[in-house]
């Protein structure tokens, strides 16, 4: 986000736009916590996680009073346009903002969960699944040494994408997603063809899958398979901070660019995205639906690399 909030700042500055910060989201704009931003307000932000401006959640954003002292603030302090970094509570609240008041917004997709439409990828995600890659290779050095079976629980709240593709890229046996029906009898039965000398195993799972979290899902394979040695992983919040990767600081770049140009060209009500490497622009109803298929290939990728 910080690589985002820079693109943000420096491309105004370079466009002669003044730039105001607001802290905390929509909870800062209520409680009129806006600051003056110049080029050095962003220096030395690119590699840092987490974001200079903090983030919140605000309950009063979602009543009409609410967001009627927001927009008094905004007009306070002069504020004629804005850029809004998140999900789909951040574009919720700006699809309803921007329709209620005279306030043209622009949205950036940031979320480790890569679950809004019209982006191949989200802010934060790249770096989210090496996080989790870096730490599954490590967890594989425990399971390779003591023939241990691992179930490794990954963020994602609905969506199954850190999963699906951290499963791909550390060689997991089997992967729990939403997207796709959660089958423990297909896992168990995996387990049960699988080779009987190969003791070390990963299971990836999504968190919030209506078969249960990972410690639910490791008792059961413990009942069925007593022989192995199971153990469980949540991996929890170390998913969403920590330097970001070279991608996701060029998608943030590239994106607060053209959110600013968008602005100034009098678009509004639109998410910036990247498709097949082009810059996108996809109404906040529609970015926020998540109704974009898992690609079935990957699953099949991990049953056939699994053998
Ligand atoms: O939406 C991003 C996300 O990281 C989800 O993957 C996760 O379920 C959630 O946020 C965690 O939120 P919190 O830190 O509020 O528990």
């Amino acid at each position: 986000m910080n690589a985002a909030i820079r693109a943000v700042v420096r491309s105004s500055i370079y466009y002669g736009l003044q730039v105001t910060g607001i802290r905390r989201g929509y909870d800062g704009m209520i409680k009129g916590d806006l600051f003056d931003m110049d080029r050095k307000s962003v220096s030395n932000i690119i590699q840092k996680g987490g974001t200079i401006l903090k983030t919140a959640r605000s309950e009063q954003f979602k009543t009409k009073e609410g967001r009627q002292i927001a927009y008094d603030q905004l007009k306070k302090h002069g504020v004629d346009a804005l850029v809004g970094i998140g999900g789909d509570g951040t574009f919720t609240g700006a699809r309803i903002f921007g329709e209620e008041f005279d306030m043209p917004i622009i949205g950036l997709p940031g979320t480790i969960d890569n679950d809004l439409c019209g982006t191949d990828f989200t802010i934060g995600y790249d770096t989210a699944i090496n996080t989790v890659i870096d730490a599954v290779d490590k967890i594989r050095d425990t399971a390779e040494s003591h023939d241990r079976l691992f179930i490794v629980e990954v963020m994602g709240r609905d969506s199954g994408l850190i999963a699906l593709r951290t499963g791909i890229a550390a060689g997991a046996e089997a992967i729990l997603i939403p997207e796709s029906k959660t089958d423990l009898q297909a896992v168990f039965d995996k387990l049960e063809r699988g080779r009987k000398d190969k003791k070390s195993k990963i299971i990836m799972l999504a968190e919030n899958g209506e078969a249960g979290d990972a410690f639910e899902i490791g008792k059961q394979i413990k009942e069925k398979f007593p022989n192995y040695d199971t153990r469980v992983s949540v991996l929890g919040h170390i998913q969403r901070g920590g330097r970001p990767t070279c991608m996701d600081r060029v998608l943030a770049s590239r994106l607060g660019v053209a959110a600013v140009e968008a602005l100034l060209a009098g678009r509004k009500g639109e998410m910036m995205g990247l498709v097949h490497k082009e810059i996108t622009y996809t109404p906040f109803d529609h970015a926020i639906k998540h109704f974009e298929e898992i690609n079935p290939d990957f699953l099949k990728i991990v049953d056939i690399l699994a053998i």
